[in-house]
């Protein structure tokens, strides 16, 4: 991933990017941060880059000029237009699914503004996403950069090691982590959750999942509000198998992946929550399928067909699920999902469409 900040003090950013694991990050090669001092590219003899606002009012506007320039000379070297990303307390706010969106990009261009902020007509024109890292405002864009810089590396291959990557991220599924505990045993009379000491795996991932979800509920309820649990079924062929299970995996810690060519849960009558996503990845589409009881409670559903599926079978499932109250998002072809990448933007777009 390269990182190209245009801003008014490169200082802050390289002396951020030089410590830790972007440290380590850019050392290696892995992602590299070029600052650009829009200041090089002032119109005026004097190095200005500001001026007075038309219309009045306190504090000084960023002149249009110079930060066109600047985004230019980055642009120009590039063979592909970037995504520009103007921090801003304007923008929308950042989560977890956008920060992976933005990790998909092999160049990102990030526009520190200060003052009371650019004119509006070189934003206009330049950029492509307005961002912002919460409610409240900062003195200019760079913390916001570099937050950005930091979140986004994470997902970049080769940034974090094997034990600094958790494969899984809870926000993912809209969770908090569970707490973490080591040693001592005892500490100042507080002893660790006797669950975690057990060596049984299963019972210790259901303790965590429990927690998570409790943790949620007392610390960020409007999080839980948004948190759903993924279902995929799958009919069909190993194909359609296996992207159920990467499918699943990419979209929560605790999906659940269910074989429907198996005729015991085809006769079962299903009764799915709002607060469920089920992928239905099919490729077959046959009278067995259409014969299942399911009702859904406005739940959401995104379809995945193979080549095996008819489109007009197609059409009738989906009218099918939207009359038996499910809430039909999106359908995607299986052959759009044959590798890694296109499987993991996949899984973003659905997250986006939730
Ligand atoms: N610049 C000033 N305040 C900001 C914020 N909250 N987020 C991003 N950029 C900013």
């Amino acid at each position: 991933m390269n990182y190209h900040v245009l801003t008014l003090f490169p200082d802050m950013i390289r002396q951020a990017c030089e410590t830790s694991i972007l440290g380590r990050a850019v050392k290696n090669g892995t992602i590299a941060v070029e600052t650009v001092n829009i200041r090089d590219f002032s119109a005026n003899k004097h190095n200005r880059v500001d001026d007075y606002p038309y219309g009045g009012g306190a504090g000084m506007v960023m002149e249009a000029e110079p930060v066109y320039r600047a985004v230019s000379s980055v642009s120009e070297k590039l063979e592909k237009k970037p995504r520009v990303i103007y921090l801003t307390p304007q923008g929308r706010v950042l989560n977890q699914t956008m920060v992976e969106e933005f990790a998909l990009e092999d160049e990102l261009v990030l526009l520190c503004g200060h003052y009371e902020g650019i004119d509006e007509r070189v934003l206009e024109e330049v950029v492509t996403d307005y961002v912002s890292i919460g409610d409240y405002v900062l003195t200019g864009g760079e913390l916001g950069a570099m937050v950005l810089i930091d979140s986004i590396s994470r997902f970049v291959p080769g940034v974090l090691s094997n034990e600094e990557s958790s494969q899984f991220e809870s926000l993912q599924d809209n969770l908090l982590e569970y707490p973490h505990y080591t040693r001592p045993e005892i500490w100042r009379d507080r002893q660790v959750p006797e669950v975690l000491l057990s060596g049984d795996h299963k019972k210790i991932e259901a303790w965590r999942k429990e927690q998570s979800i409790l943790r949620t509920k007392e610390r960020r309820p409007d999080l839980l509000e948004k948190s759903v649990r993924v279902r995929s079924l799958f009919y069909g062929t190993d194909l359609s198998a296996s992207l159920a299970a990467d499918l699943t995996e990419a979209l929560s810690r605790y999906g659940e992946v269910m074989d429907f060519n198996r005729k015991k849960l085809r006769k079962t009558r299903w009764s799915f929550e709002r607060r469920e996503l089920l992928l239905f990845v099919l490729d077959t589409l046959d009278e067995d399928f259409f014969n299942v009881s399911m009702k859904g409670h406005q739940t959401p559903v995104f379809l995945i067909t193979g080549e095996g599926v008819d489109p007009a079978d197609a059409e009738r499932f989906k009218e099918q699920l939207t009359s038996r109250r499910f809430r039909m998002l999106d359908t995607f072809p299986m052959e759009v999902l044959q590798d890694k990448e296109a499987l993991k933007r996949t899984a973003i777009e659905m997250r986006k469409q939730l």
